[in-house]
C-alpha cells in the first residue's frame, strides 16, 4: 500500500487557464474533504436503519457524491441520473434529461446529490419529478449553494458551502466539459472582487 502525507500533496496551482479564462484558487481540497466528512456524519446519524438511496446528479456531482457516499457509515445505495442546464458560464434556462433514473423509488428515502444549486431550476424540476414516484422522503445535499442566484422555491437540506454568485470550476464542476478533474475549486479571476 502507498501512503502519502499532506506535505507531499501537490500544491494547488495559483492560476489555471480554462477556455481562455483565468481561474484562481477558491476552496482547497482539504477544506472540501473536511466539510464532506461533516455532512456524511450528519447523514449517517439521520438515516441509520433507513438505507437511503443517494441519487447523484451527473455530470457535475460525481466527485462530491463519490466522496460523500464513501464517508456515509450506514447502509445506503447509490444511483445516477444525468441532467444538463448549463452552457459556458451561464444557465440556459432549460433542464434537459440526458440519462433517466432507472430505480423504483417508491417508499424509499432519497437524497439527491448535486454539485451546486445556482438558480435552483435543475433541482426544483428534479425534486418535483421524483415526488410523482411516491418516495417516502426526498432531501437535497449540495456541495455548493449560491442563495443570491436562486429563483426557484428550493431549500437544500445539506449544504457544503454557501458562496456568492460567482462562476467556479473544479472538483466535478466544469466549463464546457473541462476542469472537472481539478482536485480543488477555483473561481473566475474577473469575479474575485
Ligand atoms: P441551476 O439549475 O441553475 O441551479 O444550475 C445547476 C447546474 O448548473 C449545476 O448542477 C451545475 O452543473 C451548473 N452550474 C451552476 N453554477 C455553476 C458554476 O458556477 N460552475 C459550473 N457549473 C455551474
Ligand atoms: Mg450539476
Amino acid at each position: 500500500m502507498h501512503f502519502m502525507n499532506s506535505d507531499m500533496l501537490p500544491a494547488m496551482k495559483d492560476v489555471v487557464k480554462v477556455g481562455g479564462m483565468d481561474f484562481v484558487p477558491y476552496i482547497r481540497r482539504e477544506q472540501i474533504m473536511a466539510r464532506v466528512k461533516e455532512l456524511a456524519s450528519q447523514i449517517t446519524d439521520e438515516y441509520r436503519d433507513r438505507c437511503p438511496l443517494v441519487l447523484c446528479v451527473l455530470n457535475g456531482a460525481f466527485a462530491f457524491a463519490s466522496d460523500l457516499f464513501r464517508a456515509i457509515d450506514t447502509d445506503a445505495e447509490i444511483s445516477f441520473l444525468r441532467l444538463k442546464s448549463y452552457e459556458g458560464t451561464g444557465s440556459t434556462g432549460t433542464v434537459k434529461q440526458m440519462l433517466p433514473l432507472s430505480e423504483n423509488i417508491e417508499g424509499r428515502d432519497v437524497i439527491v446529490v448535486e454539485d451546486i444549486v445556482d438558480t435552483g431550476r435543475t433541482i426544483h424540476k428534479l425534486v418535483e419529478d421524483l415526488k410523482t414516484k411516491n418516495p417516502s422522503s426526498v432531501r437535497i445535499a449540495t456541495l455548493l449553494y449560491k442563495p443570491e442566484a436562486l429563483i426557484c422555491d428550493v431549500c437544500p437540506d445539506y449544504v457544503g458551502f454557501e458562496i456568492p454568485k460567482k462562476f467556479i470550476i473544479g472538483y466535478g464542476l466544469d466549463l464546457d466539459g473541462l476542469a472537472r478533474n481539478l482536485p480543488d475549486i477555483y473561481v473566475l479571476a474577473s469575479e474575485t472582487c
